[in-house]
């Protein structure tokens, strides 16, 4: 492609091959739903559609993540966007001769509220995608991940010919500043300003790198977008290197991603193919190239200096940036490095005007965020929502609350160095400043919620153990602060914490936030922070009362069986793999405490109309029952009568 009317030629050549009210029916084939068997579900369709003889009147195609992973493997099928769930192989020749030949909803595969059990048809009406603003991940159910075709047929680079043939860099710097666009990766700086700076500094070699190397546990935000729509990555980036003036792009992304390497390796050869990347991008003059570098998978190699380190091939540690890698960073040249989700935002910034993009968010957070929506949620999977929407709105109207009947406790938000959020703060607006000013942090969208069970020191001592094996060692604040952060609040959590500690671990905190060489150290004690913050009688109860108040610490719970309540149904004893209950037939069963190791089984077992099983902590347990007192003399009663 040559010019813009070539692009537009090549779009209206796709488009003229297609029917819209051919029936077509996208699976979802990301890591999620592969992982739950999409990939057999997809064979089954293409051998269904076969043998029924309907390739000519039937597409099937393979797509990104929706979000919705917990529900996979999903089915969409369009034009009536009938959306079925956990599809099975099984499923597949009924959907095909009822649904798509007949137009027959299959209503067992729908969507089921399971507050009000009203079924939704279309996947627009499922309450999970209902309240969110999908303008990122919306396409990924309709664009065959591995095809430009799709992606060009659904309005693919306008945006980059926009750019190249219509703008100047200096006007596309300015459309990306004027949206105040804001990185997705973590800390919120402003892209344009940025971009600028490259684009200031000395030198003619300069580079754009995409950080997609994703290490917050449980995060998958950047894998779906790479997964299910690489094209708008590869986009956003060349419009990027026009802005700042650089001709070589590198994707750093995480080895244990290989569907995300695959789709982006078949995304970058189709566009050179297309004459999207390469030589003379559209007749543009502009020249472009993007080499795709596998990251080994530490966490702190997602930090910018140490992933500039890792692609020059040295071992991915932070260094000193006492100069912007803006001005110097892959091998001393001008480098602007951003996350996926902001590259995915600049496409549409340009085709649609930053106009359009701030008519989302709040004062300074516009557009939207992808969170990983996990934890003790109902609704579990990414989801896609405008800036200023509130916590409450995220987690009750598209998570669905909590799970079980239990309480909501908090919500911990910014990945392993964010913090948590409680209850009295949910009508907290979703924007940087806000979460930061509440404590936490927006981090690269990490959403985890926690409830009622969910003890606060033992998450702080969980992320502290985490960034303390990820920590590379560089530092002696980090490597020795965070170390010493982790012994106390385990000991805390072990019942042998002592007056002073939080003191100590304040003054810890101090140190590590102030002198550590990177933000993993300098930001590694915000779990500790924000959970002494809001839970600080959690603190207090396990040190002065070596009490744990969600009955979650193991060394500080005991498991006892009420007498009173106890059926002698003797499933407990039968499960215990200690060998721990004192039992027999017709008596109240006990727990041998010395020999027990709190695994929870009897806890779990006990059916629930005994639920004679109970936590006790920071109380001594009871003393045990005689044989006499053992004895359950309403039911021997019964049993002699009848
Ligand atoms: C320990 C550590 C890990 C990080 N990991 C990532 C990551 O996986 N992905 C990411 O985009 N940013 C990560 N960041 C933030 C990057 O350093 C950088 O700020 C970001 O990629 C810039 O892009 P943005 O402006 O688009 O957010 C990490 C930062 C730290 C300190
Ligand atoms: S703060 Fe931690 S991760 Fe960063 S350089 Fe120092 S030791 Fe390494
Ligand atoms: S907690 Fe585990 S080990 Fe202890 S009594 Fe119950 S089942 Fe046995
Ligand atoms: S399972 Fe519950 S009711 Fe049954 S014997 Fe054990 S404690 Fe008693
Ligand atoms: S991978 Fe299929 S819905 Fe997420």
């Amino acid at each position: 492609m040559c010019s813009h009317q070539d692009l537009e030629t090549v779009r209206q050549e796709i488009l003229s091959k297609r029917d819209s009210k051919k029936p077509c029916i996208s699976i979802c084939t990301g890591t999620g739903c592969l992982a739950s068997g999409a990939g057999e579900v997809m064979a089954a369709f293409t051998a269904e559609i076969e043998s029924q003889g309907l390739k000519a009147d039937v597409d099937a195609k393979g797509t990104g993540c929706p979000g919705f992973c917990e529900k996979g493997p999903i089915v969409v099928i369009y034009p009536e966007e009938i959306c079925y769930l956990e599809v099975k192989p099984e499923d597949v020749a009924e959907i095909v001769s009822q649904t798509v030949k007949e137009n027959k909803v299959i209503e067992r595969l729908l969507y089921v509220d399971s507050a009000t059990g009203e079924k939704a048809i279309h996947e627009s009406d499922i309450p999970f995608y209902k309240n969110q603003e999908r303008t990122i991940i919306g396409n990924n159910i309709k664009i065959d991940s591995k095809s430009i075709d799709d992606y060009i047929a659904f309005g693919g680079y306008t945006g980059l010919a926009k750019a190249l043939l219509k703008m100047t860099p200096e006007e596309v710097l300015d459309e990306v500043k004027k949206s105040n666009l804001r990185g997705r990766g973590g800390g919120g700086f402003p892209t344009g300003r940025k971009w600028e700076e490259a684009r200031h500094a000395a030198g003619d070699i300069k580079y754009v790198i995409v950080n997609a190397d994703e290490g917050d546990p449980g995060a998958f935000m950047d894998r779906a977008v790479l997964e299910g729509n690489p094209h708008s990555v590869l986009e956003g980036l060349t419009i990027g290197a026009y802005a700042v003036g650089s001709h070589e792009g590198f994707l750093y992304v995480r080895n244990e991603y290989p569907l995300a390497i695959e789709n982006v390796l078949i995304a970058i050869e189709k566009a050179e193919e297309y004459g999207l990347l390469g030589k003379n991008i559209l007749g543009s003059g502009f020249d472009f190239s993007v080499k795709v570098h596998r990251g080994a998978g530490a966490f702190v190699c997602g930090e910018s200096s140490a992933l500039m380190t890792a692609l020059e091939g040295k071992a991915g540690e932070p260094r000193p940036k006492y100069v912007h890698t803006v001005v110097k960073g892959v091998w001393d040249r001008p480098s602007v490095l951003n996350n996926v989700e902001t590259w995915a935002n600049v496409p549409p910034i340009i085709e649609k005007g930053s106009d359009w993009f701030t008519r989302y968010g709040t004062e300074k957070s516009k557009g939207t965020k992808i969170f990983s929506l996990v934890g003790k949620i109902t609704n579990t999977g990414l989801v896609e929502v405008p800036m200023g929407i509130t916590l409450n709105d995220i987690i009750y109207k598209i998570g669905g609350g909590i799970p079980d009947g239990k309480k909501f406790k908090a919500v911990q938000t910014g990945g392993p160095s964010g913090g948590c959020i409680p209850e009295r703060l949910l009508d907290l607006q979703v924007g940087f400043d806000e979460l930061t000013k509440a404590g936490s942090m927006m981090g690269s969208g990490g959403m985890i919620v926690l409830d009622e069970d969910t003890c606060m020191v033992d998450v702080a001592r969980y992320f502290l153990e985490f960034l303390t094996d990820e920590s590379c060692g560089k530092c002696v604040p980090c490597r020795e602060g965070i170390r010493q952060m982790l012994k106390i609040l385990t000991k805390i959590t072990k019942g042998k914490g002592k007056p002073g500690d939080i003191e100590l671990l304040q003054e810890l905190a101090e140190v590590a936030s102030e002198a550590a060489l990177c933000a993993l150290g300098r930001s590694a004690a915000n779990p500790f922070l924000s959970t002494l913050q809001y839970f600080r009688d959690e603190y207090e109860a396990h040190i002065n009362e070596k009490r744990c108040p969600a009955l979650a610490c193991k060394e500080l719970i005991n498991y006892y069986i009420e007498p009173e309540k106890c059926k002698a149904c003797t499933t407990c004893a039968r499960k215990c793999p200690a060998d721990a209950i004192i039992g027999g037939k017709n008596l109240i069963h006990m727990v041998d405490q010395d020999k027990c190791t709190k695994c929870g089984t009897c806890f779990e077992v006990c059916p629930d109309r005994f639920a004679a099983v109970t936590k006790l902590s920071g109380v001594p347990v009871p003393a045990n029952l005689s044989e006499d007192q053992r004895v359950i003399v309403r039911e021997v009663r019964e049993a002699k009568a009848s």
